[in-house]
């Protein structure tokens, strides 16, 4: 990568610009989180929820101590287990700081990310920086900039490209609340990695149930439809394969055009439909790397329907779809 586009972008950034920049999760459009008026810029590229909060990126611990405040041990051990990653911790914000970012609230959610472009930008930059993925508010998030180019070309004042996000998923956000570990949205660092290092790690209820429209909730992201394409979506699973191909194929069936999200190993099944591979079902990680991309192909095919093969549940699809469970 050439060290001088992120000097160009850092500049725009210290000038009170936004761009849109590579991490190992998903892409980002950024700006200084402490310039008011240049985070205002991202929520109106965005399109997004006022009530909705940004993640700031940081580069090191000295900007964690400008912007947070009464960090506990356990948030600290957290913090040593997955930063620099996917991992986002929402801490109690020293006050009068980043308000458009938290939507004046008094936690901030915190990132350090690993991705070596995205780390370069922050550090010559000098202030932490506020991003959301970089999509329109309710479109899938971008892994490539190819991906996002063109709805997003002439909202932000400079663009990086990294080549392809590494993961593909976005980063899991955590709260400590008492002595427990609440997993307010998931993502690349599953329930499971952080049970390695925390005694107590449980999934907050508003992530998978409906939520209500007035419902106070913890991750404001979470009430929002997204990564979700036009098309309607069927999410389908059950741990035994051949059950869940055999639904897949019934309510295809009942559709004129149907495009089918499948694992590797079931599309020749699927013969005569439509089929976007989304990788092999025994390697999770791949299928992870694959999902919003696949998910953005999915209008491009024009049909009534798309019908996703789905996983165990414990691995936690980031999405709200109409979910058919096959009994076991
Ligand atoms: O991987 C990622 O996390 C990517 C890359 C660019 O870092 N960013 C990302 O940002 O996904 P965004 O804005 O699409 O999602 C941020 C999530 C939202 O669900 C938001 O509600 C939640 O984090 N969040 C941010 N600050 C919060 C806070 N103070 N309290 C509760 N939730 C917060
Ligand atoms: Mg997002």
């Amino acid at each position: 990568m050439d060290g001088e586009k992120i000097i160009e972008a850092a500049k725009v950034i210290k000038n009170g610009g936004i761009v849109l920049f590579p991490t190992e999760t998903v892409y980002g459009i950024g700006a200084n989180a402490l310039n008011d008026e240049a985070v205002e810029k991202i929520f109106i590229a965005k399109g997004r929820a006022q009530d909705n909060p940004l993640i700031l990126h940081i580069s090191d611990r000295e900007m964690l101590a400008q912007i947070v405040e009464d960090v506990s041990e356990m948030e600290y051990r957290l913090m040593n287990a997955f930063w620099p990653g996917p991992f986002t911790i929402i801490l109690n914000k020293k006050e009068g700081i980043a308000n458009v970012a938290t939507c004046h609230g008094n936690t901030v959610g915190v990132r350090m990310p690993s991705n070596p472009i995205a780390q370069e930008l922050i550090r010559e930059a000098g202030v932490p920086i506020a991003a959301p993925s970089a999509n329109i508010s309710g479109k899938p998030s971008g892994t490539k900039l190819s991906d996002i180019f063109e709805e997003l070309k002439d909202k932000v004042d400079y663009m990086i490209d990294g080549g392809e996000t590494d993961i593909g998923l976005e980063s899991t956000v955590v709260r400590v609340i008492e002595d427990e570990v609440r997993i307010l949205r998931p993502g690349k660092i599953t329930q499971e990695d952080i049970e390695k290092v925390m005694n107590h790690v449980e999934i907050d209820k508003n992530v998978m149930g409906e939520i209500a429209p007035n419902e106070k909730v913890l991750s404001p992201g979470m009430k929002y439809r997204h990564y979700a394409p036009k098309t309607h979506c069927k999410l389908i699973y059950s741990s035994d394969s051949n059950k869940m191909i055999a639904k897949v194929l019934s309510i295809a069936k009942e559709y004129q055009n149907v495009v089918i999200l499948s694992f590797r190993e079931d599309i020749a099944s699927f013969k005569g439909y439509e089929c976007i591979d989304i990788g092999s079902k025994n390697d999770l990680e791949e299928v992870s790397h694959h999902i919003f991309s696949a998910l953005r192909k999915i209008d491009e095919y024009d049909v009534d329907l798309a019908l996703i093969e789905g996983v165990e549940a414990k691995r936690h699809w980031p999405c709200h779809y109409e979910q058919i469970n096959e009994s076991m």
